[in-house]
């Protein structure tokens, strides 16, 4: 990136940094269980709500629970369940349609980050009428409360029951991306493990490494706080210690459930100190190619680690040690490289493949120049890229047959 670039970026993202102790952060309130749910929405006056999740949750019975408890105490729900994985502007506009002919007056949001980020988006609709979701892109654009909405993980995960965000693909023309404000916060949270039981190994595999994925790329950049690299650490050391566990036996619940307070602490790091090109890639393939955005993450990590090089050097070195690669007495750089191939490790271990299919070297261009405009100037990465730079990264995970470089 050009020297004139480069410094408009850190100019931007030292003004963002100044600004956090004077932003509205805030936490949702903690459920432990969703036969919690009703009570905290009489307690509001709530009585009519709309359910945002996806087909294979409703028709595997993983509602059931809440909606008995919810039918018990009165409560009229509709399930909006036609969320895709990397969900859509239709989502959240046909979910929108739903609630308004149900005359709901609050949201959950139910499954993985995409039936919670649906949920987030249909909140912001609701809000802001006039607005578009691709109107919506960016940051600071919502500024207004949205329904009460309560995310329920059924992943460990993306920690959107926690974040500022929500992430959206524009069917139109396969861009993905994120909207950050603070209103999109959901206003609570339900962390069971027993939601996160059915998931699959690979899934767990894959959804996890996107929770470590947050916590390093929030804990390697330049706006992080006090608070903000406690909480990445410690998602760090809970993943780097339960994950494998939770792959092979997920009917571990002590295991299940370190992984969702690693997901929730990731997810409170990276809303204050934000993401960086791994996730603005990823990002980019889940929009055009609909590859899993955990997936994405956990193939991209060890490559962007690498191209990041000398930068991130003594965070690395934090990182490996917290994660129990190395002791304090190791070379930075050596603690670097242990860490790199701990994380291929771990993706070995788990299935997760070296490389991603589909990428076709034709699209390349464009969805580095997504990847650019994402994450240049917002996210205070250790190492500037420009677009040109950033192609490389597909280059770096491009399954063989399409190589040509
Ligand atoms: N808002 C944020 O802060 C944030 C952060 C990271 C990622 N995201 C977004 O979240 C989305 C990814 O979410 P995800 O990784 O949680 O996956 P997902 O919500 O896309 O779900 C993936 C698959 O897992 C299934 N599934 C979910 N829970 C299950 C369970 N308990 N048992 C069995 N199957 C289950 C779903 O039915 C789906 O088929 C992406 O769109 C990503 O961009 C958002
Ligand atoms: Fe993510």
């Amino acid at each position: 990136m050009n020297i004139i670039s480069r410094t408009g970026c850190r100019i931007f993202q030292t003004l963002f940094k100044l600004a956090i102790p004077a932003l509205p952060y805030r936490s949702p309130e903690i459920l432990d269980h969703v036969s919690q749910i009703p009570e905290h929405l009489l307690d509001r006056d709530i009585h009519r709500i709309l359910i945002v999740t996806d087909g294979f949750l409703h028709i595997s019975g993983a509602l059931e629970t809440m909606k008995k408890a919810l039918s018990s105490a009165g409560i009229h729900y509709t399930v909006y369940d036609e969320t895709v994985p990397n969900p859509t502007v239709w989502n959240v506009e046909s979910a929108r349609e739903t609630y308004i002919k149900n005359n709901c007056q609050a949201l959950i949001g139910f499954g993985g980050g995409s039936a919670i980020d649906c949920a987030k988006a249909v909140g912001a609709r609701i809000a802001r009428p006039g607005l578009t979701v691709p109107k919506m892109r960016g940051i600071l654009k919502i500024r207004k409360r949205l329904p009460h909405l309560i995310a329920v993980p059924t992943t460990a995960g993306t920690g959107s029951e926690t974040t500022l965000a929500t992430v959206i693909t524009d069917d139109k023309n396969y861009h993905k991306f994120p909207i950050n404000d603070f209103p999109l916060i959901p206003r609570a949270a339900v962390l069971d493990p027993e939601n996160t039981r059915s998931l699959p190994p690979h899934l767990t595999a894959t959804t996890g490494m996107d929770a470590l994925t947050h916590a390093i790329e929030a804990y390697i950049g330049r706006s992080t706080t006090r608070s903000t690299r406690k909480d990445a650490l410690t998602a760090m050391k809970l993943i780097a210690d339960n994950i494998e566990q939770a792959y092979a036996c997920g009917d571990d619940m002590e295991v299940r459930k370190n992984m969702l307070t690693a997901a929730f602490r990731a997810g409170r790091a990276f809303s204050v100190s934000y993401v960086g090109y791994c996730h603005a890639v990823a990002h980019s393939l889940g929009g055009k190619y609909h590859i899993p955005h955990g997936l994405a993450n956990a193939v991209l990590l060890p490559y962007v680690l690498e191209r990041y090089g000398a930068s991130i050097y003594n965070k690395a070195n934090d990182i490996a040690v917290a994660m129990g690669i190395v002791d304090t007495t190791v070379p930075a750089d050596r603690a670097t490289h242990a860490l790199i191939a701990r994380i291929r490790q771990l993706n070995a271990h788990m299935g997760i493949p070296t490389k991603l299919p589909g990428i076709r070297p034709e699209d390349i261009p464009q969805l580095a120049a997504f990847a650019a405009k994402e994450a240049n100037p917002l996210y205070p990465v250790p190492k500037l890229m420009d677009r040109k730079e950033l192609e490389m990264l597909y280059y770096d995970v491009m399954e063989e047959a399409h190589e040509t470089r």
